[in-house]
């Protein structure tokens, strides 16, 4: 039944007006059919009285590690007391995932995709990453399938032991045949202590050979390879991009690849924050996501990214908004999402606030009023 959302004091659609004041919108059959002045809306079957509030697109969460099992609330502990951020941690949570039944690793990431849907998250893209052997690495991405329709290979996280070339043989052979066709996309942890470049650029390209899209986990812990990388091969995305030249961030601008900015994985490991204002700045599409996974950023608060991109990362409230709604589209390559305008899946967040301000001004206060995700209301 068509919907009615009337009486909204800021609505953001990034259209060409991006921000109407006193609007209305109309969604039917999952989709935006109307955007306009409050009041003037065509009648719909049920109105839903936004009473002056903030509506905006639903957030695009375009970088997760959702599938794992274990707790690490210890080694975040010790990082508290001092302790440097290892990649080395990553197999602690292999172990717990592998030792995990599918029911347990399916409830668990079922749990997390819906706290992210009550803070606002409807789109949201999940990684696999800590099975790490064929059987593991199926058994992620089945789950991830339940939960989302994007989903990354992220068999090329770390290497869990032995040889890393004879392991990224086995990524790019029997582990890629394996789940092919479960994936939408490949990614590869291109860092000192993970897989260097060329060991990135075998597994990406075997990837893309089969049609997935590319994202690389780029210049997170050093400066590196992985942000070029990610450019060469004109990948959708380079994720984290903590540490970039301005050289990296001209070889991002001239690809098109999106920047996806994790600033929980730098607030978590106590790093420095990425260059935000200098890759917007220089015109490259920047994203922001959580990053959630066990190691580095345990939370699926999309809210919370966009008060400490605003805060840390000297990005304008709306610029926030953009990265968090349409710039997470652009990293998933989904022009369906992450914005409203008419014939845009209707998913849109009515927040408890006049304009999306209240986002960074009021952080770590739950500000989701209502939640409409392909137009029904989900919160
Ligand atoms: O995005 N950088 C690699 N992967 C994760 C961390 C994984 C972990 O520590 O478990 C990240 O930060
Ligand atoms: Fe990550």
């Amino acid at each position: 039944m068509a919907l009615v959302v009337d009486r909204i004091g800021t609505l953001v659609t990034w259209d060409e007006e991006p921000v109407l004041h006193d609007a209305a919108v109309v969604v039917d059959g999952g989709r935006v059919v109307w955007t306009g002045p409050a009041g003037r809306a065509p009648s719909a079957g049920e109105r839903l009285d936004a009473d002056g509030r903030c509506v905006v697109p639903g957030f695009v969460d375009a970088h997760t590690h959702l599938v794992f099992a274990g707790d690490r609330s210890e080694e975040f502990a010790a990082r508290l007391a001092g302790a440097p951020y290892a990649a080395g941690g990553i197999r602690t949570t292999v172990a717990a995932t592998r030792a995990a039944s599918d029911d347990e690793l399916l409830s668990r990431a079922r749990a997390l995709a819906a706290e992210a849907l009550r803070s606002g998250t409807t789109t949201i893209e999940v990684k696999s990453g800590y099975g790490l052997t064929v059987d593991d690495e199926r058994r992620s991405l089945e789950v991830a399938a339940r939960v989302t329709e994007h989903r990354t290979f992220l068999g090329a996280h770390v290497v869990p032991d032995g040889d890393a070339d004879a392991y990224v043989d086995l990524v790019c052979g029997p582990m890629l045949d394996e789940v092919a066709p479960l994936a939408t996309a490949i990614d590869a942890f291109c860092e000192e202590g993970a897989f260097d470049e060329d060991q990135c650029r075998r597994v990406l390209r075997a990837g893309q050979d089969r049609g997935l899209d590319v994202h690389v986990h780029a210049n997170q812990l050093g400066p590196g390879p992985g942000a070029r990388l990610a450019a060469e091969l004109g990948a959708a995305s380079a994720d984290h991009c903590t540490h970039l030249t301005d050289d990296d961030v001209s070889a991002l601008r001239d690809a098109r690849v999106v920047a996806v900015l994790v600033p929980v994985a730098e607030f978590s490991t106590r790093s420095p924050y990425a260059p935000a204002r200098r890759l917007v700045d220089a015109g490259v599409t920047v994203a922001l996501a959580t990053d959630c996974n066990p190691g580095t950023s345990f939370t699926t608060s999309m809210p919370f990214v966009v008060a400490l991109a605003c805060r840390e990362l000297g990005l304008t409230p709306l610029e926030a908004l953009r990265a968090a709604t349409l710039g997470g589209a652009a990293a998933l390559r989904d022009d369906d999402v992450g914005h409203l305008r008419v014939g845009a899946r209707a998913d849109l967040v009515v927040l408890d606030a006049p304009s999306p301000v209240h986002l960074a001004y009021r952080p770590g206060v739950d500000l989701v009023h209502r939640v409409i995700r392909r137009g029904e209301v989900a919160r």
